[in-house]
């Protein structure tokens, strides 16, 4: 039988390259995912985490192999990495972006014996290995990053299998099942592979079927079953099944040779010219860029950030779709956005640059690991096969499309160019529209995949008259997706601020084109996409100022813009009411909820005793839903810290943010507030992150890493003038 046994704790690594015979006392115990290299949150070189590194285990099977096979499955690791076992060479893997896994099987001591794995990990960016060679606005962290897992299968097992949902909108829905299957016995064999699909609700759909695999053979199997009763995955209604596979004895009996089991979802997804459809749907796509990069930890963050970013995405900015930009991500990123019925264009690793034959190959591989990893994903509806912004190249953008093709007859293809001209190989005519027309060419299934960004860079701390042009230029662009029925949707120059190579990105190495910044804490322009869905999903207002008179040109708030998706707004200065708006309908016909746009907020009306604190208040059917206030006192009233989560795993890896502000009476941060917070912390738990932080922006993150003891962990912040802030999280038992 298989068996998985999680491999992410007890590892040993050293920051430079050892040779086997080196003792273990030059290295330090790690969990993973771990980073190469803790780093401040911006202004550093990428040439400090750019190193090779060592990891090694030492370890006992877990169960003896019995007659099985075993292999080490890793995740993700940055940039190339040659695995040792007792000695052993296995070889060396290229990319950080997919998985990999190599054999162990031959070279393992299966008597209880201690057993010596060494991986040489180079960090550097190779111009031999995508994305690198040329120039990329983004930063490739080391380390191994994602999780490695021990795996055990029988001679004859399942390799893959894939849930194709067929006919779904017809009243005679079924599901084609390719099962892949190995056989590395001496001997041809018989076998019977049974599935099963169910969910919440039971079985929908079963089937058997006889199969023969030659001795050395792999062959893939279909299993054509009626798909019953079933609940199509959408945004509204994520359905999940759980596909079981058992390749059996002829005869039965006894164990199967296999179990495989995977989790997917049954919808139909089609770009077309006129637009994007969802189950037969229309739904016009509203979306953001996410790069998986965090502060500190650069790419290492534990499955729950990775699930938190997807919770963000849709929960906080209110988004229906998001790009992987650029290459593929965390599974735990892609399950949660399963689970949460958000939108997933899934692509390849690379930005502009084309490196030579070997090089292309390498990318035609990673389409090939991407997809296979990702096919049962119902979030992903598009697959990206082109190199981010490259130049054409027909001979290797018709190997990119055939291999996605093959692998994945019910995804479309897109390839995300930013010239018009360029050879359009794919179905779906994917731009990267910096001038914000939105129109598509003539007859084409259309999507704009990146806006703004670089176009109008935009600090949290930056001046108020900034932010709000910052947040308009994703609203005009949005208005212009909305207005144009023929464009399926536009995915924005991006989700959060990254850190980048010298070449891009503001004077710290950071690229500040997020919405929100790089602790995933939100602009003015974050308004836009909170604002999205509507009142009954959560009534939102957000008034986009600081509220004081000395802010702007000429004074005064002049327009106030309040982001909103209630029907109206009363506006409040103290006790005095202004007026009830409406949204600007007039500017904005098309965006399901424009802002509301008030004039009159000029120095005159807000000097003397009529400046006081701003109130607003929602209104859906004339009922008040929500309110914000703003206090005009511009004084720090507290500081606050709050942690996302109440309790963590105490694997050495586990991680969640922890958010501390400078705020006013009514919670809102201080945006210029640059008061130095130091923290403490207490009980089983690491602080990750700079110590003490010079706020800019009036907020922040560091982030609390779980060690292997369970325990409380108390953090406390403190700052001069205001009262100390404490958080305890609980470490539980991994
Ligand atoms: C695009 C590119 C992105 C990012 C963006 C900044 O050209 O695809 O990766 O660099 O510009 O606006």
């Amino acid at each position: 039988m298989r068996s998985v046994h999680p491999f992410n704790r007890g590892w040993l690594f050293a920051p430079r390259d050892l040779a086997l015979s080196a003792p273990d006392s030059a290295f330090s115990r790690v969990s993973l995912p771990h980073t190469n290299i803790e780093l401040p949150h911006h202004s550093f070189d990428n040439a400090e985490y750019q190193f090779i590194s060592t990891y090694r285990q030492r370890f006992s099977l877990p169960e003896p192999l019995n007659g099985r096979r075993l292999f080490i499955d890793f995740e993700g690791a940055m940039t190339a990495y040659t695995v040792t076992i007792n000695g052993h060479d296995l070889g060396e893997y290229r990319g950080g972006y997919t998985p990999s896994s190599f054999e162990l099987t031959q070279h393992v001591f299966d008597n209880g014996d201690e057993n010596l794995l060494q991986v040489r990990l180079d960090s550097t960016e190779r111009p031999d290995i995508p994305p690198n060679g040329g120039i990329v606005d983004y930063l490739t962290f080391g380390g191994i990053y994602r999780e490695v897992s021990l795996r055990y299968v029988e001679p004859l097992h399942v390799t893959d299998a894939f849930a194709r949902g067929i006919d779904l909108l017809t009243y005679k829905p079924r599901v084609g099942l390719d099962v892949t299957v190995t056989n590395r016995t001496a001997f041809d064999e018989n076998a019977v592979l049974y599935a099963t699909v169910a969910g919440a609700t039971g079985l929908v759909a079963d089937g058997s079927h006889q199969v023969h695999i030659p001795a050395g053979a792999t062959r893939t199997f279909t299993l054509d079953m009626p798909l019953e009763n079933a609940t199509l995955w959408s945004r509204e209604t994520p359905a999940l099944y759980t596909v079981n596979i058992c390749l059996d004895y002829v005869s039965g009996g006894g164990d199967p040779h296999d179990v495989y089991t995977f989790q997917t979802g049954f919808r139909e997804a089609k770009f077309t010219p006129e637009g994007f459809f969802l189950n037969g749907e229309k739904i016009k796509l509203v979306g953001l860029n996410r790069h998986q990069s965090y502060p500190y930890v650069g790419y290492a963050a534990p499955k729950r950030m990775q699930r938190k970013d997807a919770d963000i995405l849709k929960d906080e900015l209110g988004v229906n779709i998001v790009r992987t930009s650029h290459y593929p991500q965390s599974r735990h990123f892609l399950d949660r956005c399963d689970e949460i019925g958000l939108l997933v264009f899934e692509e390849i690793p690379g930005w502009q640059y084309i490196g030579e034959e070997d090089w292309k190959d390498l990318s035609v591989g990673y389409v090939e690991s991407m997809v296979v990893r990702d096919r049962n994903h119902p979030s992903i509806i598009l697959w990206g096969v082109r190199i981010n912004e490259s130049q054409d190249d027909e001979y290797f953008y018709r190997a990119t499309n055939a291999k996605a093709h093959e692998l994945d007859p019910t995804r479309q293809t897109g390839g995300v160019r930013n010239f018009q001209e360029s050879q359009f190989l794919e179905d779906v005519f994917t731009y990267n529209d910096f001038s914000n027309t939105v129109i598509p060419p003539n007859n084409t299934p259309y999507l704009v995949t990146e806006y703004n960004g670089h176009m109008y860079p935009t600090k949290s701390y930056d001046s108020e008259a900034q932010q709000v042009e910052h947040a308009l230029r994703h609203v005009r662009v949005q208005e212009a997706s909305f207005a144009t029925e023929a464009t399926s949707g536009a995915i924005g120059w991006c989700a959060f601020d990254y850190n980048t190579h010298r070449h891009f990105g503001a004077g710290d190495r950071i690229c500040y084109h997020g919405v929100m910044d790089i602790f995933r804490l939100p602009k003015f322009a974050a308004y836009v996409y909170e604002t999205m869905p509507d009142a009954s999903v959560r009534p939102v207002v957000r008034a986009a100022t600081v509220w004081t008179f000395g802010e702007n040109e000429a004074a005064g708030v002049e327009p106030l813009y309040i982001f909103t998706n209630c029907e109206q707004v009363e506006v409040y200065k103290g006790d005095w009411k202004w007026g009830t708006f409406s949204p600007d309908r007039e500017s904005y016909p098309h965006l399901p909820h424009p802002p509301v746009k008030v004039i009159g907020f000029s120095l005159m009306s807000m000097v003397g005793e009529s400046y006081e604190d701003l109130r607003v208040v929602g209104l859906v059917n004339g009922q008040p839903v929500v309110e914000q206030s703003l206090s005009s006192k511009g004084v720090m009233h507290a500081l606050t810290l709050q942690a996302d989560d109440e309790a963590l795993e105490a694997d050495g890896a586990d991680m969640t943010r922890m958010v501390f502000r400078i705020v006013d009476e009514y919670g809102n941060r201080l945006p210029y507030c640059t008061s130095v917070v130091s923290f403490e912390i207490s009980g089983p738990g690491v602080l990750v992150g700079e110590n003490p932080f010079p706020l800019v922006g009036g907020h922040a993150a560091i982030y609390l890493r779980a060690t292997e003891t369970a325990g409380e962990v108390t953090v406390t912040a403190r700052t001069r003038g205001l009262a100390p802030a404490s958080v305890t999280v609980r470490v539980g038992q991994a």
